[in-house]
């Protein structure tokens, strides 16, 4: 693999039916050809997809939507006006021409417009759509670097395009708009209040997940850490809980009180929910290289992208100790 920022040598990959590691402002995608079905299928079987989980198309204008949806409502061009380039997918009705490879047999497709100048830069010169997930091994934490890229697929990627740390940090929020009746499939930057307020209505979650696919499974997103979400004022029981069980403790916070016992692993990210957004998936691959075993950080409030941290960090807690926190909460 190498790491770069020839967009025409990642173009002619493409063409050739390679794969290519896409900066975005959420995450680094893993891309083939959204038209070529042999392309895609090595998507799955580098990251270790199951083969009935949909991918989402990347487009690099918006004139190209109804070559991959039809029936689109006015509530889409609607949003896509709004938000796009932006870290927004939307779920539509699919053309007839697109592959089922790219759809895991779906009659619906998912698809954005996202917003990094590298990716925009090949979508344009590329003309054609790319098929994308997030650029980690299945279940694993979503890369947002290029060297992250690297770590997690290795030589299985022809070329990474390099477009530095990922500015959101954490996936698109994904909408339902095959009716004109919304429903945000996976919250993300883009918050449930800012879409209602376009609509001048509540804009819903699903509570019924009718599409299997992996951003839905309880287990996603996580480091070889046991994670551990407390209340601010628990960070102290936590960490001696975590140590009188003989395990390596870590501790993800934007600053250290100086109490805190010193062969704890502190692994600063930035200020505020933004902040941790940014810094998020970054700090849970460091605590990985680190060799830390049980990782102790703040559940965040859910306002704004505090909701979309929230699904994430209860997602990489596999052993779901958030039941535990929303209990004495
Ligand atoms: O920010 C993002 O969305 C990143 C960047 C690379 O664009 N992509 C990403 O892709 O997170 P992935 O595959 O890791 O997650 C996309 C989610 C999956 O849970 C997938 O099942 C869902 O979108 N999805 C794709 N097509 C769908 C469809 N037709 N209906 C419902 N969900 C769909
Ligand atoms: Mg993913």
């Amino acid at each position: 693999m190498k790491i770069s920022i020839d967009i025409k040598k990642a173009q002619s990959i493409l063409r050739q039916g390679g794969l290519v590691g896409i900066p975005t402002e959420t995450v680094y995608g893993l891309g083939a050809d959204a038209c070529n079905a042999e392309a895609v299928s090595k998507i799955f079987s580098v990251k270790g997809r199951p083969s009935n989980h949909p991918l989402i198309v990347h487009i690099g204008n918006i004139e190209q939507l109804n070559q991959w949806a039809i029936e689109i409502p006015d509530v889409a061009l609607k949003l896509a006006e709004k938000f796009w380039p932006g870290p927004l997918t939307m779920v539509l009705r699919r053309h007839p021409d697109v592959s089922d490879v790219v759809t895991g047999g779906l009659d619906t497709i998912a698809i954005r417009i996202p917003d990094h100048p590298l990716t925009l830069e090949l979508l344009k010169k590329f003309g054609g759509g790319i098929a994308a997930p997030s650029a980690n091994r299945y279940g694993r934490i979503s890369p947002t670097s290029a060297e992250d890229v690297y770590e997690e697929l290795g030589n299985q990627v022809d070329i990474v395009l390099d477009g530095g740390r990922c500015i959101v940090g954490i996936e698109s929020t994904i909408i339902d708009c095959t009716t004109n009746k919304p429903v945000i499939l996976r919250p993300g930057k883009i918050t449930a209040q800012q879409i209602s307020f376009l609509f001048k209505k509540e804009i819903p979650f699903s509570t019924s997940s009718s599409v299997q696919h992996p951003g839905n499974k309880l287990s996603h997103y996580a480091p070889d850490s046991e994670i551990r979400l407390v209340r601010r004022e628990d960070i102290v029981n936590s960490i001696e809980r975590a140590r009188y069980e003989g395990k390596v403790v870590g501790l993800i916070a934007t600053s250290f009180p100086h109490i805190l016992p010193k062969d704890l692993i502190q692994i600063p990210i930035a200020n505020g929910k933004e902040g941790m957004a940014h810094d998020l998936y970054h700090a849970l691959r460091e605590s990985d290289h680190l060799g830390v075993e049980v990782l102790v950080i703040v559940m965040p409030d859910e306002d704004g992208i505090g909701h979309a941290l929230q699904d994430r960090l209860i997602r990489a807690s596999r052993n779901n100790l958030y039941l535990k926190f929303r209990d004495i909460n």
